[in-house]
């Protein structure tokens, strides 16, 4: 059996901290909507909500967890009674609950501090596949139905934890922003191995779809250099660009703002290259799912399409 998804999906990840996860997944999700596809970012990056800050809605979020209006939520769509959940609130209006409209269009599941008690209750499922496949159960069977959006982003925690697991399950789809350096090469090359090993030990797809060079600083040659190192290892894996160090992207995001909301006579002129930047890497992003899955296999279909369906050997 062959399903096609009609929602594209993609997990921005790196097992580090601080390379621009969370500011990539809150630009290329903005762009998207700017480009005219209706976007839902989930936010599993932990409980300091980070994309909530980023998109002016940390003290809705805030208001409804310390007030206890905050169930159901992201936690609870990988506990293990996300039927009952939906049964006692009602089906869709179970998910609606779980989502915060913002300004900048794009609609919002945010983090919620049970994230961190559910990453060890999901280490209590023995059954590998149960335990990885909560969120990709919970993405295909309650809120594709509602046929409301056309691309998921995730934002993912900088670690390796069941969480994270689930989140690359339900997306399949990975997009890792990396920093300039050669230590950062050698973790998105290990990111790359790790994937490759994901996809021949649980019979997964998942694979690296797009690495954003972030933070690059064009007065350095070490920059050009290590980028050149990049696009030699990663090929058409790499985004068309590039996204420029700007102060205004630290400015904006602690304004809970992306750069798509800054008026353009107020964008200093690096702000404005990395804005259109991430315009250009959210449409070729875009393509990118959607050649990816025109169809998508079912698990026992999976394992034999695993040697020609990863970007990094295209
Ligand atoms: N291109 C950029 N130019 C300037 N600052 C940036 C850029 N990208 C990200 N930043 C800033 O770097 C810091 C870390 O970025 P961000 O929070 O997106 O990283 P992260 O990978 O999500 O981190 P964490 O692993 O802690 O979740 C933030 O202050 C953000 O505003
Ligand atoms: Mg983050």
């Amino acid at each position: 059996m062959i399903r096609v998804t009609s929602t594209q999906r993609a997990a921005v990840f790196i097992d580090k901290g601080g390379t621009g996860k969370t500011t990539s997944a809150a630009h290329l999700g903005v762009a998207l909507n700017q480009l005219g596809s209706s976007v839902l970012l989930i936010d599993l990056a932990g409980k300091q909500g980070d994309l909530a800050d980023a998109l002016g809605v940390f003290e809705d979020v805030q208001r409804d967890i310390s007030t206890e209006d905050d169930f159901p939520n992201i936690a609870t769509t990988m506990g293990n009674r996300w039927s009952d959940v939906a049964e006692m609130v009602g089906g869709k209006e179970a998910v609606e609950r779980l989502v915060y409209e913002t300004d900048s269009g794009v609609d919002l599941i945010p983090a919620h501090p049970d994230l961190d008690g559910l990453d060890a209750d999901l280490g209590n499922i023995d059954d590998v596949q149960e335990r990885y496949n909560r969120l990709r159960l919970f993405l295909d069977d309650h809120v594709e139905p509602l046929e409301r959006w056309d691309v998921i982003i995730i934002d993912m925690p900088g670690l390796a934890n069941n969480i994270t697991y689930n989140g690359l399950w339900a997306a399949q789809n990975v997009v890792t922003p990396v920093s300039m350096g050669s230590f950062e090469l050698k973790q998105a090359r290990s990111l790359k191995n790790d994937l490759q090993k994901i996809r021949s030990s649980y019979d997964q797809e998942v694979q690296l779809t797009m690495v954003i060079a972030n933070l690059y600083d064009r007065r350095t040659n070490l920059h050009s250099d290590i980028l050149a190192r990049f696009e030699d290892e990663f090929g058409s894996v790499m985004a068309p660009e590039y996204i420029v160090d700007s102060q205004q992207i630290r400015t904006v995001t602690e304004e809970g703002q992306s750069l798509f909301d800054v008026p353009d006579e107020e964008l200093l002129s690096t702000a404005e290259d990395a804005r259109d930047a991430f315009r250009r890497n959210a449409a070729e992003l875009l393509t990118r799912l959607r050649q990816g899955s025109r169809s998508t296999p079912t698990q026992s279909q999976s394992r034999n399409r695993s040697q020609t369906r990863s970007p990094e050997t295209q």
